[in-house]
């Protein structure tokens, strides 16, 4: 018999910088999508990836110093590093900057052109860097991107337009029949609504010139392809030999801020080119810091590689689909994540495990009729609110569940009773409620599948378990007593995360070169507040340093003073002045007091720090 398939894709993620909770949370989504489809017996596809190309990369590449290619590697090594910690069952991990895909993506333009869908123009509108996005005026607060509170470029040049325009009326047809169906409905009706203001034509090329970093056009080397067509293909090109078996998707995830993008440029492109449109596409919301998106432009980000090295992949997998309702906003903090890997895995699921499997060891279970703990309406709810992508409903009705399982134990006191059928209905509802949550919590339900001998699989779900021999199992989820690193800090206002939350290899660490070095002269940089120019002597050499200074120390105050200077740093250009270092201060937790940090007795200047 032939399998049903189904694909399921996750945004591609920019590599500007290190991967953040925002993505994990969409990729971590799929892969739950992903695992029950598989569960359900489909041949799944599941695709995520990296978006390597484009004027914000090519940009803060070059403020690191580095050649784009070899930032982008490092980048989206990061980010499989990162899936992987999370347990993502993707089959494949697309990047932009993949020979194959380039191809793909010269030859989909060659054929746009031929049939005259993209022509050369010229182009005036607001550009957001930070979104890779035109921008309308209603767009704009202030004349800033409210997304990543910055300022939009007027962009003015030649380029070549794709006609968006000649696709307003058929896309409206197909999202308003359902034939593209957008999830949530909210989400539905604000797409049409932008829809019927009108699409215009849009650019796709850039000036190779001005943006190099991207697709060359195979029609005029002079320019570069606009970053979101070349984005918008990994769907297609990432399946790579697969295509006919798995296109068109059956489910697109993403946030709100790119709905819009692919409802219609996306889509727009599909039809010129004659291919089918996906199924479905489902808009999740955001996590909010402080009012805004969490975004690595806003500098607000969680890392969820300290996450899951602190917690592990099964409590930040079950903590962020248990938190939030899929599709709308919601706010993640450090210690709600506590709280619930105490309460709930930790106390509920993992002690039941531990009690349960430890009675069972010793007394053996023995088969009988199930009388108090049926599955029967858990399953089907738990399987209607999936179709619904209700992940927290499903997560709270199995642990409803679970809760009747602690009490059943409590009130038949099993280890009184040595009663075995009565540790038989415990565990056969183990068996239910473990392969139910085993898409959210893969490694757990796979340890627990082997305690009480079972499949992860739907035929196990549908037959009473099998009598075997029980094992003890180890502890699951420990408690955490600590609390968290920022005492009982709710992440949602705490601006200042980053550095905290992102820890660092001790190899990294390493890399880091400090010395002694004495100011010799402190200057005043004309229209900066709270920058000084500073001479330092490292004994064998000199450098000029850019300080934030100014507001906590006069010139002569600092002049003469020892202080420890980050040597190997990439120099930058602050105010027009080379900064060849950077100095060691402190700063107070509310930031209103910074102090020099210096050495306690005279020492020579170079001397290392170590
Ligand atoms: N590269 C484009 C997408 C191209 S797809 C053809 C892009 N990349 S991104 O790195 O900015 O990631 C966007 C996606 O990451 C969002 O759509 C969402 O799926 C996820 N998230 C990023 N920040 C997020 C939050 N703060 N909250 C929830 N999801 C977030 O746009």
């Amino acid at each position: 018999m032939i399998k049903k398939t189904f694909y399921i894709t996750t945004p591609i993620y920019y590599t500007n910088a290190l991967p953040h909770i925002g993505g994990a949370y969409t990729t971590i989504s799929a892969d739950v999508l992903a695992r029950w489809n598989r569960l359900l017996g489909k041949e799944v596809f599941f695709l995520t990836g990296t978006d390597e190309h484009g004027q914000k990369i090519q940009e803060t590449a070059e403020k690191a110093g580095k050649k784009p290619q070899e930032f982008v590697d490092k980048i989206a090594q990061a980010f499989q590093e990162a899936f992987k910690m999370l347990n993502i069952s993707n089959d494949n991990f697309i990047r932009t900057t993949n020979p194959y895909h380039e191809k793909e993506v010269k030859k989909i333009l060659q054929k746009l052109y031929d049939q005259k869908y993209i022509y050369k123009g010229f182009y005036e509108a607001f550009y957001c860097v930070g979104c890779e996005q035109y921008k309308t005026e209603s767009d704009l607060t202030y004349g800033k991107c409210p997304l990543h509170n910055r300022d939009v470029e007027l962009r003015k040049e030649e380029a070549y337009l794709f006609k968006l325009s000649t696709f307003q009326d058929k896309l409206l047809r197909l999202i308003k029949s359902g034939k593209l169906n957008i999830l949530p409905e909210e989400r539905r009706k604000e797409i049409i609504t932008f829809i019927e203001q009108g699409l215009k034509d849009i650019s796709i090329s850039r000036l190779k010139e001005k943006i190099y970093w991207g697709i060359e056009l195979p029609f005029d080397k002079k320019h570069t392809c606009f970053v979101w067509v070349d984005a918008f293909w990994n769907y297609v090109s990432g399946l790579k030999t697969n295509q006919d078996k798995f296109w068109p998707a059956d489910v697109q995830l993403m946030a709100k801020d790119i709905a819009r993008v692919h409802a219609t440029i996306w889509i727009a492109l599909l039809l010129a080119l004659k291919y089918k449109i996906p199924k479905m596409m489902f808009i999740h919301g955001y996590f909010m810091v402080n009012g805004q998106k969490m975004s690595k432009s806003l500098g607000n980000v969680i890392s969820p590689v300290y996450l899951t090295a602190t917690y592990g992949a099964d409590s930040v997998r079950y903590y962020l689909l248990r938190n939030i309702s899929f599709g709308s906003d919601g706010n993640v903090s450090e210690s709600s994540l506590i709280d619930r890997h105490n309460n709930e895995l930790a106390n509920k699921l993992g002690n039941l495990i531990v009690r349960v499997s430890t009675l069972a060891e010793k007394y053996g279970i023995s088969k009988t009729k199930i009388t108090h703990l049926k599955s029967e309406k858990l399953i089907k709810t738990f399987f209607s609110y999936l179709d619904k992508f209700e992940f927290d409903k499903a997560l709270n009705e199995a642990f409803t569940f679970i809760d009747a399982c602690n009490t059943f134990v409590q009130d038949k006191k099993p280890w009184e009773s040595k009663d075995k059928k009565v540790l038989y209905e415990i565990s056969n509802a183990i068996k239910d409620v473990t392969i139910l949550l085993s898409p959210f919590m893969p490694a757990s339900c796979k340890k627990i599948s082997q305690t009480f001998n079972f499949e992860l699989s739907l035929k196990a779900l549908k037959t009473p378990l099998q009598v075997n021999k029980i094992k003890k199992s180890e502890i699951l989820f420990t408690k955490i007593e600590a609390t968290p690193k920022i005492a009982n800090t709710n992440l949602n206002k705490s601006p200042k995360i980053e550095g905290i939350m992102t820890p660092i290899d001790f190899k990294d660490w390493q890399k880091i070169e400090l010395k002694v070095a004495r100011i010799e002269n402190v200057e005043d940089i004309e229209g900066a507040d709270k920058l000084y120019k500073l001479t330092v002597n490292l004994g064998t050499e000199k450098r000029t340093i850019c300080a934030g200074l100014k507001k906590f120390y006069t010139p002569s105050q600092l002049k003469g003073k020892k202080c420890i200077i980050f040597v190997n740093l990439a120099p930058k250009i602050m105010k027009g002045i080379k900064s060849q270092g950077m100095l060691l201060a402190a700063e107070s937790p509310d930031r209103s007091q910074v102090t020099l940090i210096q050495p306690e007795k005279d020492i020579k200047e170079g001397s290392k720090v170590m």
